[in-house]
């Protein structure tokens, strides 16, 4: 049953182009990628790796308003520097494309247009937020309010991030544009939708689905939460002006929804490859249909878990739907990576960027891969804490691997000025008897190891087949501890050399083995033994390194962390944490908003006002409501402060209160101003008040 799979096509999901990318990224994906890939090359596969840009979606929106430049300046600023980031840790993609490119948009054009003529969309009107001043309607995140839930004002029409409650534009309470500050209309939109509750009970998506079977549990979890749910029609088309427009007629003004457009730029990317395949040795004179389209070629997508249900569901059921095209493999999803004890976080810069790790740690990406791969979130979130990656280098990477192949190179050096010694038979005298088991365990190890790592790779359990090579490694240090041929040097040469030019054979082999992980290692490593070129096939090979090749002059593959380096790092992770302004880094600067005009801020009326009275909001754990006395008026004001303050401290209490922000009603009650706090995600919030005893009433200016 099946088609003989000839070819690997793998993807790696398209990573944002509005920020740049962080430790979390790399370990969740396109490490796992890059590692699984390296190994299908190496055992001579026939291998695609794909990724790029995702260049479309409101974010990037929202980032270039806020930065008053345009989306597309955005994302040719990411795109660089992403790309940068990726071939500096040894991401060794095939090609790496951006869904703005032409090339992208055609072909996302030409699958909806097929999936349109084919009847599978449902076209639906629906009513969405329109901003009357801006004349567009509005995506979620385009429309702010109250959250229903815990009172935040500041909350999404996707999402409060204060509470985390998913929310749809319309559950906000006094729903207000970002764009221009204006009340929303409700207005009628129509829009192509994917029936993918209908299509969930196709026999060939029932099909389809068989294959989770052999796929991670943490993809078979998401995914049968989601199916049990039962899959809900799903809009393939927004309002919108930024994306790939879409392509039929009566559609002026709306693109291709971000998730759908996005994996398409899998296909256009391999269509890019192709086009560029005179630079690309390892294409060869395939099409790209012969990737997308053949059953032949078998599809795996990498990606994090909050992309689960695009890849595993949607994305599928688009293939499934157009009728060309194979449908994934696997897709090996992994969990999330935390660092220090906290989510990883783009807008509170809670995370190690990938080009800051360059610049403070210049030719050390194999470390921070070795690090990454030895905690990978394969099955559930993992932990990078600074203490650890420094510990994981000292005593793995320097102390284990790094010493093993320096010892072998330095006695080879002192003994042999580098020319590669004789074997030697052990077993040919009794004399040998305890070298002769050392070596047999050591070589037996070594064979089991790597047998194990082999298997770990191709089932991309790639932390234990980390694991594997370094022991490896141990089994060398093993073997010399064990023989200590510096002693006996003074007394039998001819062992000596013998067991140094097993030695030799352990390094060579961990230089092979460690091309998946540690490919600037394993290039350095090959150099240094003199060695041309490797193949993976020699790994179970008895000799690699013949007698009387020249080595180079040793050189240390790895230099220890010192306290100082990790002590930085940590500095800079409490600055953020502690600091009140929260120092922006240079990927965060970007996030203060447009200049206003004069005229803009004289339009807020900001007072003093005296709290005289203070109670919670029964079943809201973070509202107070508040009677706050602006000496012309006393009001009441809701404030999401409960956590911060309790009721009996506020009283009596200065604060800063804007007193013309129109009343609003948040859990029936009418809050009639707002209390200006200072703070940011991680501590108290500070209210603002004057520092000295001024009368309620008094204008702050
Ligand atoms: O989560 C993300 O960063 C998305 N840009 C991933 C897209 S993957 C694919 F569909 F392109
Ligand atoms: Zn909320």
């Amino acid at each position: 049953m099946g088609v003989e799979k000839k070819r690997v096509l793998v993807t790696a999901a398209l990573p944002y182009a509005n920020g740049p990318v962080h430790i979390g990224h790399l370990a969740g994906c396109y490490l796992p990628a890059d590692i699984y890939v390296r190994y299908l090359k190496a055992i001579g596969k026939e291998v695609l790796f794909i990724c790029g840009s995702d260049e479309h979606g409101v974010p990037i929106t929202i980032k270039a308003k806020k930065e008053g430049i345009t989306p597309q300046q955005v994302v040719d600023k990411y795109d660089g520097i992403m790309k940068n980031a990726f071939k500096s840790f040894g991401i060794d993609f095939s090609y790496y494309g951006r869904t703005s490119s032409p090339v992208h948009h055609q072909t996302a054009q030409e699958f909806f247009r097929h999936l349109y003529e084919k009847g599978v969309f449902e076209e639906e009107v629906t009513q969405q937020y329109y901003d009357v001043e801006a004349q567009q309607f509005l995506a979620d995140r385009y429309i702010t309010g109250t959250c229903p839930r815990c009172g935040n004002p500041g909350a999404y029409g996707d999402q409060c991030e204060k509470c985390g409650t998913s929310l749809s534009p319309t559950d906000l309470i006094n729903p207000k544009s970002a764009l221009s500050g204006a009340v929303p209309i409700l207005k009628e939109t129509k829009n192509w939708f994917l029936p993918m509750g209908k299509l969930q009970s196709t026999p060939a998506f029932q099909a389809y689905i068989k294959r989770f079977e052999g796929w991670k549990s943490n993809i078979k979890g998401q995914c049968a939460s989601w199916l049990n749910e039962g899959l809900q029609s799903r809009a393939m088309t927004r309002d919108l002006d930024w994306g790939v427009p879409v392509p039929i007629e009566g559609a002026d003004g709306k693109v291709l929804y971000v998730w759908f457009d996005a994996p398409i730029g899998y296909i256009s990317a391999t269509k890019e490859a192709l086009l560029a395949s005179s630079q690309q040795p390892d294409v060869s004179s395939l099409t790209w249909q012969d990737w997308w389209q053949n059953e032949a070629t078998e599809l795996i997508h990498f990606i994090g878990k909050d992309n689960i249900v695009f890849h595993a569901i949607i994305f599928p059921m688009m293939l499934m739907t157009h009728g060309d095209y194979i449908l994934p493999s696997n897709v090996p999803a992994n969990e999330f990576l935390n660092l220090e004890g906290d989510k990883i976080s783009t807008s509170r810069n809670w995370a190690v960027w990938l080009h800051e790790y360059l610049e403070d740690f210049p030719n050390r990406e194999d470390e921070l891969r070795y690090v990454l791969t030895s905690i990978a979130p394969e099955t559930k979130d993992s932990e990078f804490t600074w203490k650890d990656y420094q510990t994981r280098i000292n005593s793995e990477l320097v102390s284990i691997f790094g010493n093993f192949v320096n010892r072998v190179l330095v006695l080879c050096d002192k003994y042999y000025e580098g020319v590669v010694p004789l074997a030697f038979d052990f077993s040919n005298s009794v004399a040998y008897e305890k070298i002769e088991a050392s070596q047999k365990i050591c070589f037996e190890q070594i064979a089991a190891n790597i047998a194990e790592m082999e298997q770990d790779l191709k089932e991309v359990k790639l932390r234990d087949a980390q694991a594997c090579f370094m022991n490896i490694a141990r089994a060398g240090n093993k073997y010399l501890a064990d023989t200590e041929p510096w002693k006996l040097v003074k007394t039998d040469e001819e062992a000596v050399k013998g067991i140094l030019f097993d030695a030799l054979q352990i390094c060579a082999k961990l230089a092979i083995a460690a091309t998946p992980f540690l490919p600037h290692t394993s290039k350095k490593l090959v150099g240094l033994l003199g060695l041309n070129q490797v193949s993976w096939q020699q790994l179970n090979a008895q000799v690699i390194i013949e007698t009387g090749s020249q080595l180079a002059k040793p050189e240390i593959l790895y230099k220890q962390v010192e306290d100082e380096e990790i002590n930085k790092q940590l500095e800079r992770l409490q600055q953020i944490k502690t600091s009140k302004t929260q120092q922006p880094s240079s990927s965060d600067l970007a996030e203060l908003k447009t200049n206003i005009t004069w005229e803009d801020f004289d339009k807020l009326d900001l007072r003093v006002g005296k709290v005289i009275e203070a109670v919670k909001v029964p079943k809201a754990d973070k509202l107070l409501n508040l009677t706050v006395d602006l000496g012309f008026d006393k009001r009441t004001i809701l404030s999401g402060i409960a956590e911060y303050y309790q009721p009996e401290e506020l009283i009596g209490k200065l604060v800063t209160v804007v007193a013309n922000l129109a009343p609003r009603k948040i859990r029936g009650i009418e809050s009639q101003g707002m209390l200006l706090m200072a703070g940011n995600d991680f501590g108290k919030l500070y209210s603002v008040s004057p520092e000295k005893e001024i009368e309620p009433g008094s204008v702050v200016k």
